[in-house]
């Protein structure tokens, strides 16, 4: 039975790479495979309100709300959102949309909302189609919202489940799959559970380059193919780490990739910097803080300015306090949040 109209919500929250992902082809498919943490309080809540259209045949209309007000900047990528799933869930045209929209994290702080955003309307939008199917199983439903995630913004296929999800073809995860996230199985050591996230906000300006253009710019990139390969390296050598419990490994795959993303972005063409100084100063106090005291904090980055600094739970005190006291001069306005790995996305 499909309703005629309705209200569904989800709340999804960010995730943070340990292998990136940047560059992809064809329709939103990665170059390489990439791991990540899902995050807990990084989230965007999203309800859906449908309603039967009165013709079927035009364009989807929809309206979004950010914060209970009107967002129209946000329309194009959601609109190229729902043009890509037309042909996975034919009904998508049959009904209009109010997508009403928050995010617990401030808005323009840099931290990327597309990943949040875009999972939890894919997941919306499964619960609509459960409607008119209610036999499918929670795998099929958790599968087909993280397909529909990732043509809305890739990285968000990674944040349905956790607190691991790989996504992308990798020879030694049987389940892993260009086309979706799968939640990551394998044996994770006790020193990775509940790793803290402490999220710097250094810049919360517009960035320079959109992760469409910065992906886009991997194709004839000089360092690309090896780039590739090294993701698929690291995502084995991370395996490892995972199962040894080896935190001293964690954190020096975990850095050069970050380093490495943004050495991509320093040597395509057009080239960009996306850190700023006080990015470099973080990093050199977190350095300085670890040979000092023989922290096993380390950082890593998403495409632009903000540090996330990552420590296991057992330092939680410590590094929260170092953070306070050293490292959120640098950030804007003395802003960062404190962050830990979660398992997923929720209905509400
Ligand atoms: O999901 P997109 O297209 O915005 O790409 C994001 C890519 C990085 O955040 C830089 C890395 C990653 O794997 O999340």
């Amino acid at each position: 039975k499909v309703l005629t109209q309705g209200s569904v919500t989800y709340q999804s929250p960010s995730n943070i790479a340990l292998v990136k992902y940047w560059g992809k082809h064809g329709e939103q498919l990665p170059q390489n495979p990439s791991i990540s943490f899902t995050l807990s309080n990084c989230h965007t809540t999203t309800t859906l309100s449908y309603k039967k259209a009165t013709s079927a045949t035009g364009e989807i209309e929809f309206d979004v709300l950010l914060d209970g007000k009107s967002e129209p900047d946000f329309k194009p990528k959601i609109a190229k959102f729902f043009e890509r799933i037309e042909k996975y869930i034919p009904f998508v045209k049959e009904y209009s949309y109010v997508i009403d929209t928050a995010n617990s994290f401030p808005h323009s702080s840099g931290i990327a909302s597309s990943a949040s955003g875009m999972s939890a309307l894919a997941l919306c939008l499964m619960e609509i189609e459960r409607q008119s199917n209610p036999d499918m199983t929670p795998a099929y439903f958790l599968q087909k919202a993280s397909f529909l995630a990732r043509l809305g913004s890739g990285s968000a296929c990674r944040s349905l489940d956790g607190p691991l999800v790989v996504w992308g073809n990798h020879n030694e995860i049987s389940n892993s799959s260009d086309i979706f996230g799968t939640s990551y199985n394998s044996n994770v050591h006790d020193n990775f559970k509940n790793y803290q996230d402490t999220i710097l906000l250094v810049d919360k300006g517009e960035k320079q380059v959109s992760s469409t253009v910065g992906h886009g710019l991997m194709h004839g990139h000089a360092f690309a193919k090896a780039r590739f390969s090294q993701a698929h390296d690291n995502l084995s050598e991370l395996m490892r780490v995972f199962e040894a419990g080896d935190v001293d490994a964690f954190i020096k795959l975990v850095e050069s990739e970050a380093l490495t993303l943004h050495a991509m972005m320093m040597t395509s063409h057009p080239y960009f910097i996306l850190m700023k100084p006080k990015t470099l100063e973080i990093i050199n106090e977190i350095w300085d803080y670890r040979q000092q005291t023989g922290s096993k904090v380390c950082f890593t980055l998403d495409a632009g300015a903000n540090v996330h600094v990552l420590y296991p739970e057992n330092e939680k005190h410590s590094v929260q306090d170092f953070i306070a006291t050293k490292l959120s001069k640098f950030c804007q306005n003395g802003h960062y949040i404190n962050d830990f790995v979660g398992n997923g996305a929720k209905k509400l």
